[in-house]
């Protein structure tokens, strides 16, 4: 199979020194990189390293070569352009269309898919002049990566991080997978949606040393969250006790226990199109939150833990959905008689979708690879065979994506407010 091209665009940011790393990683996983940066890039990183690490010329102007006519052919032969980091002004020039340089004149040619991962100082981004040519190119399908949270140039922190270079490769790569899957219509579909993941697994404190927990690792809802992110989903993951590092392009939400899950979705999912709870919430906790450690007595005896119900997350969203039209799916793992466990689970919890899971050796929890069956509430059953987890997160959104309403959320009736939860008494 062809190398997958891809343009490594990148503009005039200290960041500029994290793209070697995502070219790095993007020629070692056997991409043709062509890196096109701005003059100002150079500033920050010389064109003898892109061209090193690339092994191709580097230019950043279009009087180069005029007779191969780099401006029109780089940005045709690619498969993906990615710009990283993408300044305030880039994005600026990339909304408005203009073509001064190599880099422009490519984000206007290419047909492929287009990923920008805008740095810069959290004033510039929130500046209305950004946030405004953001919205212009994710309105035309371009995927622009939310900066992240923290350290920038000198003394100042907030937003307007570059993203890890791994997270920015993880973007690209579901692109690029996407992209080859549906051969051509790789437009961004979740554009202008917003989508709630729930990942990992609760944990029910029974003491400040101790809790109720369970095994789910939380990558497969992380693997939701990376792919709805690259189809052009503006994503609110909502994770508990995973320790995995935030995807780039993400709003996490943290939360440890059940209640507290519920809380952080349902105020996510007020105005979203689709809700995939993916994350493992445990059904009881511990009906007293011993505040000192509890202790061993002397007569060998051991302490009764008394557990109420938790709220169940899913059946409540699905019974009273925020925003008529919002696709709910669940996840289930079942050990025996999986799809007629699958099915009348699907019925009691009321969503559009429910991924079962066999658990098993090798399969479900803490590993890279899943196996699924996807019901559907209309009786359509997609089964899933043994792969990675982004595939199987690809197959999920590709049976979200033509359930959702016609008119995304964000252009219509706002969200509503929902009553406060009372936990059931038992
Ligand atoms: N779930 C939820 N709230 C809970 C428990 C589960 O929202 N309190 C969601 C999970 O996120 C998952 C789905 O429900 O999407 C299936 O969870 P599971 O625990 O398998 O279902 P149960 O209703 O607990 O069924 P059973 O106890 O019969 O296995």
């Amino acid at each position: 199979m062809a190398q997958p091209k891809v343009v490594l665009g990148v503009s005039g940011g200290i960041a500029a020194y994290k793209a070697c790393e995502l070219l790095r990683r993007l020629t070692e996983s056997g991409h043709d990189v062509r890196v096109v940066p701005t003059e100002s890039a150079l500033h920050f990183v010389g064109a003898a390293t892109w061209s090193a690490l690339s092994g191709h010329p580097v230019s950043t102007e279009v009087w180069e070569s005029v007779h191969e006519v780099p401006h029109v052919r780089i940005g045709q032969a690619a498969d993906l352009v990615v710009v990283a980091p993408a300044t305030a002004d880039m994005l600026a020039k990339a909304a408005h269309g203009l073509a001064d340089d190599l880099l422009t004149n490519t984000l206007l040619t290419a047909r492929c898919p287009v990923v920008f991962a805008p740095a810069m100082h959290t004033e510039m981004w929130e500046h209305p002049a950004t946030q405004e040519n953001v919205a212009t190119l994710r309105r035309r399908g371009a995927v622009v990566i939310e900066p992240a949270v923290g350290r920038l140039t000198g003394v100042d922190t907030g937003k307007g991080r570059l993203p890890e270079a791994a997270e920015i490769f993880e973007v690209c790569r579901n692109i690029l997978n996407r992209h080859g899957r549906t051969a051509g219509a790789a437009a961004p579909d979740l554009v202008g949606r917003h989508v709630v993941v729930s990942a990992g697994g609760t944990r029910e404190p029974l003491d400040p040393v101790r809790y109720l927990g369970n095994r789910s690792s939380g990558k497969q809802g992380y693997a939701l969250a990376r792919v709805a992110a690259a189809r052009g989903a503006r994503v609110t993951l909502v994770e508990a006790n995973t320790g995995i590092p935030d995807p780039a392009g993400v709003d996490v939400v943290h939360v440890g226990t059940a209640v507290q899950l519920r809380e952080a979705v349902l105020k996510a999912a007020a105005d979203a199109d689709a809700v995939v709870m993916a994350a493992a919430v445990a059904d009881f906790r511990p009906a007293v939150y011993a505040q000192g450690k509890i202790k061993k007595t002397d007569d060998g005896g051991a302490p009764t833990i008394e557990l109420v119900r938790n709220p169940d997350i899913l059946a409540e969203i699905s019974a009273d959905r925020a925003l008529p039209g919002q696709v709910v799916v669940g996840f289930a793992a079942e050990t025996d008689d999986v799809l007629a466990h699958g099915r009348e689970k699907l019925r009691r919890k009321g969503c559009d979708l429910l991924v079962v899971n066999e658990v098993g050796e090798r399969k479900t929890f803490g590993s890279e690879e899943n196996e699924a069956v996807v019901l559907a509430a209309d009786g359509a059953d997609t089964p899933v065979p043994y792969g990675p987890k982004e595939v199987l997160a690809e197959i999920v959104w590709d049976l979200v994506a033509p359930r959702l309403r016609s008119v995304p959320a964000n252009d219509s009736e706002k969200s509503v407010t929902r009553p406060d939860f009372t936990a059931p008494a038992e």
